[in-house]
């Protein structure tokens, strides 16, 4: 299986962390969305988009490389997203990124979303939320959602 991640981690480096893991699992990659060699990405089977939570949405550099994209005919890709509150059950954090890559021709699998230390004003003046985040546990919890990915695509 050939896989990649395409992350954007400017904050803490939180779901670098979580892509790292990702990736060891998965063979894979881990690139900035300007690293990537966009013909190539058909030829994957198995695309990882992750980044930090700004404002409700994925870092604006993930997004419009995505939105750069060309309509065609990719394979498998899973979405993941840390952030210092959690998803909104009304609005989860990797729904505009879902569905912006299934209008791409992307067939998304699955999603992973985990909290991450959080310094975004008004957190900053109390020293921050979720700190440690990720720890052991959202480590573990994403190297365990990778083996899946795998596992599925071997099968
Ligand atoms: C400017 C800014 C805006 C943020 N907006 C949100 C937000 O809307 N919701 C949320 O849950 N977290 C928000 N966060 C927290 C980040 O999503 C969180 O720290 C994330 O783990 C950062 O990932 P990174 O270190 O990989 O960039 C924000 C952080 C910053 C700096």
């Amino acid at each position: 299986m050939r896989a990649v991640i395409v992350c954007t981690s400017v904050s803490h480096g939180n779901t670098k962390r979580i892509a790292d893991v990702m990736g060891r699992v998965l063979e894979a990659r881990v690139v900035e969305p300007e690293q990537v060699d966009v013909a190539e990405l058909a030829a994957y089977d198995l695309v990882g988009f992750g980044s930090g939570i700004f404002t409700q949405n994925v870092h604006p550099r993930l997004s419009r490389f995505v939105q750069s994209l060309p309509e065609g005919r990719y394979r498998k890709a899973f979405v993941f997203t840390t952030s210092g509150l959690p998803e909104p059950p009304f609005r989860p954090h990797t729904r505009s990124l879902v569905r912006l890559l299934e209008r791409k021709g992307f067939d998304v699998s699955d999603t992973f979303q985990c909290r991450g230390y959080d310094t975004w004003l008004p957190f900053k003046l109390v020293g921050g939320i979720k700190k440690g985040r990720p720890d052991a546990t959202d480590l573990e919890a994403a190297r365990a959602f990778a083996e899946g990915l795998k596992a599925r695509a071997l099968s």
